[in-house]
Order: structure tokens, then C-alpha cells, then sequence
């Protein structure tokens, strides 16, 4: 029973739970009709001390295609964290109007913290450069869709892999699957955390190696994942501005690559993805998009125990 929990980070749920979710939202894909109205009189709360542009206005076409309605905040500065309230207090209010809310925070954490102090469901939208558990949702809802499967195949993840939370909660949900190969792309500067190697990677004992150049591994791969350098989380310009165009996928690159390959990305891009690409059959980041927004309508239906 999925009803009246939190979803913090991907292990919040079982891969039983992860399967009803896809499964529902492949229902509402096939019918969005049908599910025009089961959330009527229901108020999501998006509450959004970070920017973003994908994640809350998914979240909240996702509970306008619902029949339900949505209140919330799109920064901090707009909120009472202005005055020094604090999360547990700004939730503890929430859920005295709303019946979910979904929390983006720069300080990883907070939505856990909250979680604690909520009588209604919370979801991290993305916490620092920790989880972000419903792009996770959107990620493996893609690569279900397209590849059919979530298991046997080789991700090439490429970009930021110390400050990217999609990649370290995509790293952990796809661990539960069977022979999933890691490939990480990254500059020295900006490989996976330690306790991701060490927790999941290595105590799970999954295939993985790590490389510096894309071109190295692009043809050994099933799903090429990049991702932004991640400026606001770097302590200073001048390394942001070094590493900010290690990798730039072009048409030259993805020469070498399988010919059903996909790729992906979170978005927003900068320019670690050349436009000309935009239009080769394996770019799929703009599908992706569209998948996030199913999978958040499930998620918001499982969470709030509403059926069809
Ligand atoms: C990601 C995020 O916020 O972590 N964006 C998103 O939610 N789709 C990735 C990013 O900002 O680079």
C-alpha cells in the first residue's frame, strides 16, 4: 500500500511498488480520459525553495490533469523561509491546506525533516546535491517504455556524478535490477560520491568502471545519461568555468554509438548536448519529459489512495 506515504528517496520503494506505479501510468497514457477527475477536490502543494522548471510545473500539470488543483511557491524568497520559518513549521501549515505536497530544497535533507513533521505525503522534488527520487520515476518509465525492459543492459552515465542527485537516486533504483552495467563518465573533479560507490556499487557488487572520455565507451552502450555541470553547487566560478564544457555530444560522437542507443538527460541542458542532435532517433530527453509527467500523475494517485 502505497496510501499516505512519503517518497524521500528511490529505496522508499519496493520494486513491487516501482511496477504498480509504471503500470498505472502506462494506463494513463493509453486513457488520460479516464482520469480527468479522480483527484477533484484534492490540492497538491508544490513548495519550491529552488528553481526549476521541469519538476514543479510537471508536478503541477499532472494534478491539473487530474481534476485536482495546486497551490504553492516557487522560491524560497517567496515564502516565509524569508522570514526564518523553518520546513517543519512551513509543512506542519501545508498540511493544514493541502492533501501532498512536493518540496524542492537546496539543503539535502530538508524534505526528510520535514517528512517527520507532515501529517500529508511528502516527495522530494530534489534536495541539494542528494536525491531526487520522481526524475528517477521518469527516468526508468522511459527506459521501460522504449527499451521494454529494466534490466541487462550497459548506461553510460556522463557529466556531473558529484553534484548530480538524478544520477546518484538513478545509480541506486537501477541497482535493484538484474546485470546492469555502470559506465561513469566524469572528469576527476566530479566523479560519484564514495558512499555511492562504496554503498551501492560496490556492497551490491555491480559491474562498473570508470572513465574520463566519452568516446572511450560510447560504443559499448545501451542508454548514454548526461547531465549538467552543476554550477549553483561549486564553491567557486572559476572551476565551474573549467569544467563546464568537459563534454559536448555532437553529431562526431554519437557516430560510434549503437544504433539503438538513447540517450537522455534530466534537462535543463546547457551545452553538454549539441542541438544538432535534437533530431537523431536515439535523442529522447524531450520523450523523457512527457514520461516525468505520467509518472508523477501515478505517483500522485498511489500516494493520495485515489482510484479510477
Ligand atoms: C535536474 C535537477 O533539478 O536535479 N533537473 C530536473 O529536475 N529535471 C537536473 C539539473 O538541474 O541539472
Amino acid at each position: 500500500m502505497l496510501k499516505g506515504k512519503h517518497l524521500i528517496d528511490p529505496m522508499d520503494l519496493s520494486l513491487e511498488q516501482l511496477d504498480q506505479i509504471f503500470n498505472l501510468a502506462d494506463d494513463i497514457i493509453k486513457n488520460p480520459k479516464d482520469y480527468m477527475e479522480v483527484c477533484k477536490g484534492k490540492i497538491l502543494a508544490t513548495l519550491f525553495y529552488e528553481p526549476s522548471t521541469r519538476t514543479r510545473l510537471s508536478f503541477e500539470s499532472a494534478m491539473h490533469r487530474l481534476g485536482g488543483s495546486v497551490v504553492g511557491f516557487s522560491s524560497a524568497g517567496s515564502s516565509s523561509a524569508a522570514k526564518g520559518e523553518s520546513v517543519a513549521d512551513t509543512v506542519k501549515t501545508i498540511a493544514c491546506y493541502a492533501d501532498i505536497c512536493a518540496m524542492r530544497h537546496p539543503k539535502e535533507g530538508a524534505p526528510k525533516v520535514a517528512s517527520l513533521k507532515s501529517d500529508i505525503p511528502v516527495i522530494n522534488a530534489g534536495d541539494g546535491g542528494h536525491q531526487h527520487p520522481t526524475q528517477t520515476l521518469t527516468d526508468l518509465l522511459t527506459i521501460r517504455s522504449l527499451k521494454g525492459r529494466l534490466n541487462d543492459f550497459t548506461i553510460g552515465l556522463c557529466g556531473d556524478l558529484k553534484f548530480g542527485r538524478t544520477v546518484h537516486s538513478l545509480i541506486k533504483a537501477l541497482s535493484r535490477y538484474s546485470n546492469i552495467k555502470f559506465i561513469l563518465i566524469s572528469p576527476e573533479e566530479l566523479k560519484i560520491p564514495d558512499y555511492i560507490k562504496e554503498e551501492v556499487l560496490i556492497k551490491k557488487d555491480i559491474q562498473f568502471k570508470e572513465v574520463e572520455r566519452i568516446e572511450e565507451v560510447i560504443g559499448e552502450l545501451d542508454i548514454l545519461y548526461m547531465t549538467r555541470v552543476q554550477r549553483e553547487r561549486f564553491f567557486n566560478e572559476e572551476d565551474y568555468v573549467r569544467l563546464k564544457d568537459s563534454y559536448i555530444l555532437d553529431k562526431k560522437k554519437l557516430k560510434n554509438a549503437k544504433q539503438d542507443m538513447i540517450v537522455l538527460h534530466p534537462l535543463p541542458r546547457v551545452n553538454e548536448i549539441s542541438v544538432e542532435i535534437d533530431d537523431d532517433p536515439r535523442a529522447c530527453y524531450f520523450k523523457q519529459v512527457k514520461y516525468g509527467m505520467f509518472v508523477r500523475m501515478a505517483l500522485i494517485m498511489k500516494l493520495l489512495g485515489v482510484e479510477k
